[in-house]
């Protein structure tokens, strides 16, 4: 079974066609990043506009490297829910005016559970039950995948996202966004314990993160040392940073493997990119004998190759929506 995927959440424009979901013919992306970096973050208004002008290209294009018409698409999945109305409107219109004109069936796809199935894409093996650790830009999420449309939330961020976290951190240092990928970079050449920043617990919650604490030391820290004249060390901060943030993901993360007896662990979204969480998670892993999963680098940052794989799996579920489907700017990953 072939699946369009179509993803305009935030600031790429995708397409792509995935069968079965686990094989991908095809994966295009336009990304507006080098637009955005000018402001330091997504505007959304610009946003919606490229994506008005680049879902044409893009899913044709995304058809034509699969060598196929729409006619040999069994169904078009598209993100519905979480991120920016005005960019998710814009790839929900057009999965139902191309729903419409061809008759094919109509796939709603949660973008947080299109972001844990770029494993079953790198790992054919992978197949539910998993605890997941979603960290995305906009979401921080301990989830149990208890299969693939059953899920349930065991932990989640207070306040702001792992990866918004390290943008903010970023851009007080006059990184470019996203800042998550740059300050890893720069994370490799300092000293991770050249600053303790604080690993902020959330009392009676211990599968919940909570980073704002930590992302306002940082700030403190950088404008302390710019009032005083002082150089800011970058490359200290950076790795000092980097592994507060990957301390508290990991610590909570494991925790809850080991009280809800879980044995196959998997990390999504943006931040799983990140090389030292990447590294951490492997070797806790190996050492309390859980199997781990990865995506491949290729598929953490948004795309519609994982749309094309959850949209799979929802469609054989029946999810499947009419022509009144709307875009959802806010909704919990367990909503079905
Ligand atoms: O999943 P994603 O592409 O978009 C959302 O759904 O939010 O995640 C983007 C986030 C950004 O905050 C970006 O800085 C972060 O992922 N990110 C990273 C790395 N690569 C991307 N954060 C830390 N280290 C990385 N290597
Ligand atoms: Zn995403």
């Amino acid at each position: 079974m072939k699946i369009l995927g179509i993803e305009t959440s935030c600031d790429e424009t995708a397409a792509a066609v995935v069968e079965d979901g686990r094989v991908v013919l095809s994966s295009v992306i336009a990304s507006q990043v080098e637009e955005h970096k000018l402001y330091g973050g997504v505007v959304p208004e610009i946003a919606s506009r490229r994506h008005a002008e680049a879902i044409v290209p893009v899913v044709r294009n995304a058809l034509s490297v699969a060598e196929l018409t729409i006619n040999d698409i069994d169904a078009i999945a598209v993100t519905h829910a979480p991120g920016l109305i005005g960019a998710l409107l814009v790839g929900v219109n057009f999965a139902k005016g191309l729903s419409l004109s061809s008759g094919k069936p109509l796939v709603p796809t949660h973008h947080l559970r299109s972001h844990i199935a770029s494993n079953y894409i790198s790992h054919k093996d992978l197949k539910p039950p998993f605890l997941c650790l979603v960290v995305s830009g906009g979401h921080s999420h301990i989830v149990m995948v208890e299969d693939y449309t059953k899920m349930k939330v065991i932990g989640k961020t207070r306040d702001d996202a792992a990866g918004e976290a390290f943008d903010k951190a970023a851009r007080t240092m006059g990184m470019p966004y996203p800042g998550g990928i740059e300050m890893d970079k720069v994370a490799e050449l300092g000293n991770e314990n050249a600053f303790s920043f604080p690993r902020p617990v959330v009392r009676d919650a211990p599968y919940d993160f909570s980073f704002s604490g930590l992302k306002t030391a940082v700030l403190n820290l950088i404008h302390n040392m710019e009032q005083r004249g002082e150089a800011v060390p970058k490359e200290d901060i950076c790795a000092s940073f980097r592994k507060a943030v990957v301390d508290l993901l990991v610590s909570n993360f494991i925790k809850a493997a080991e009280d809800f007896n879980v044995k196959t662990l998997v990390v999504a979204g943006g931040v799983s990119a990140n090389s030292l969480l990447r590294k951490r998670l492997s070797e806790e892993a190996d050492k309390k004998g859980f199997t781990f999963y990865k995506p491949d680098k290729s598929v953490c940052t948004d795309n519609a190759a994982m749309v094309g794989s959850q949209g799979y799996y929802e469609f054989l579920s029946g999810n499947i929506a009419d022509l009144s489907l709307n875009a959802v700017a806010t909704l919990p990953i367990d909503y079905i």
